[in-house]
């Protein structure tokens, strides 16, 4: 068979964009840099015969994984019910996916020899916080992206490489995140806590994150905003916990927060304080499933406003607007409010001054 032909062929037929995205279970997709040469696909499974890149990759590759030739750096060991990490990692390995198998212990060789890993995929395991050895991503200093979603850790691993840049933690049992666990990540820009047992953050817990930018913290155990959190997010999700109310400074000095989601929890009005969410860099806030009855005050710079299932019984325009005029108004474009108890030909008749540059109100 000819090479250079299937090749070309694969290079034809790939997608001819720079950069692509391939969705993952950890809830933000992975921005690929087909310029760095980065893996297109976070695994082979039904894509080729596996006997193929063996025979047409002469380089080694351990038995139980697959090494494509399209991407000499990546090592495919994902899906294969394995209990123990391959032995014998290349040390060429940049990119290695060991997801869906069935690792529950890493001790502290497992990636002693890949040096030169830059992603290292283990979701959808069964690895146990007292089985990761403290040194085992010690000597990993090229890696950007970590991810152990899917897997049955009680912490948060320690010795974690101070070049990532993504580390995904979701639907684990985190409980606690001790003080400093993220000390030296001086480059995390992507934090993924959701569905774990967090009840709260303490002081130090998140000290370092100089540069987070996404912090997912949904579905866990808080039960009230949590404090101490780093002050340059800009996505916030908060979604899917117990959260009663935020306080007039809880968001107080989050210049760059773009998009707070605080869906599913047990917001009320009389818990939020008038100003909680006065905030001029938010452009969406998602509120809905909670249990307020009246629509909180806004910022007239917010765009995107999700108040479905809620009880809310009246609308009230200065909620939007503090004054109506030529330039003061709400730059609101999508209203949700659906699920409330509102009739649209009950609204105020000045509601359209001041939403005067709305696309869509669902009632
Ligand atoms: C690392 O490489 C050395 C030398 O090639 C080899 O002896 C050792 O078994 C390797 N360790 C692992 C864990 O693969
Ligand atoms: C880190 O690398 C050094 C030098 O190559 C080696 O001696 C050591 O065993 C490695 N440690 C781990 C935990 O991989
Ligand atoms: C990890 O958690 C799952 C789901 O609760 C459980 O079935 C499995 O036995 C656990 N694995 C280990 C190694 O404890
Ligand atoms: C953090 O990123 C900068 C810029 O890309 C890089 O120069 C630096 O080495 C990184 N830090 C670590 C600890 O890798
Ligand atoms: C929140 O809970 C709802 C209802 O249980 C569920 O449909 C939704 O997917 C959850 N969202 C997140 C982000 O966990
Ligand atoms: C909102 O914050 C600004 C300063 O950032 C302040 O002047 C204003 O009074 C606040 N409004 C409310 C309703 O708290
Ligand atoms: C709307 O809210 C403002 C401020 O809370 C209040 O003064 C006003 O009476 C309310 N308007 C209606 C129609 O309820």
């Amino acid at each position: 068979m000819d090479i250079s032909r299937i090749l070309l062929l694969l290079s034809v037929c790939g997608p001819t964009w720079a950069f692509t995205l391939d969705l993952d279970y950890g809830g933000v997709p992975l921005w690929i840099n087909r310029f760095l040469g980065e893996p297109s696909v976070l695994t082979l499974k039904d894509r080729m015969d596996p006997g193929w890149f063996r025979a047409v990759n002469t380089q080694s590759c351990p038995l139980e994984c697959d090494c494509p030739i399209q991407w000499p750096t990546a090592l495919y060991c994902d899906h294969r019910g394995l209990t123990q990490h391959p032995s014998g990692l290349p040390s060429r390995t940049q990119y290695m996916f060991l997801q869906g198998n069935n690792i529950a212990i890493l001790g502290s060789g497992a990636f002693a020899n890949a040096t030169n890993l830059r992603w290292l995929i283990l979701d959808r395991n069964q690895l146990l916080s007292e089985q990761l050895d403290n040194v085992l991503f010690s000597n990993l200093t090229h890696l950007v992206n970590l991810f152990i979603n899917n897997n049955n850790l009680t912490r948060v691993p320690v010795g974690l490489p101070s070049g990532l840049k993504q580390l995904r933690l979701a639907y684990n049992r985190i409980e606690k995140i001790s003080e400093g666990a993220f000390q030296n990540l001086d480059n995390l820009t992507l934090l993924l806590l959701q569905g774990n047992r967090l009840t709260t953050i303490e002081e130090g817990d998140l000290k370092g994150l100089g540069v987070l930018n996404l912090l997912d913290l949904s579905h866990n155990l808080l039960e009230t905003f949590p404090k101490h959190l780093p002050p340059s997010v800009q996505q916030l999700y908060l979604s899917n916990n117990s959260l009663t109310g935020l306080s007039e400074n809880s968001l107080h000095g989050f210049n760059r927060l773009h998009y707070l989601r605080l869906g599913h929890n047990k917001l009320r009005n009389e818990g939020l304080d008038h100003g909680a969410f006065n905030l001029t860099s938010l452009v969406e806030l998602d509120l809905s499933y909670n249990q307020l009855t009246e629509i909180p005050t806004v910022p007239t710079t917010l765009q995107y406003l999700y108040l479905e299932v809620n009880h809310i019984q009246e609308f009230n325009i200065s909620s939007f607007c503090r004054t109506v005029g030529p330039t003061s108004y709400s730059r609101m474009k999508i209203l949700r409010l659906d699920g409330n108890k509102l009739e649209y030909h009950k609204l105020p008749p000045d509601w359209v001054f001041c939403l005067r540059v709305l696309h869509n109100i669902y009632i």
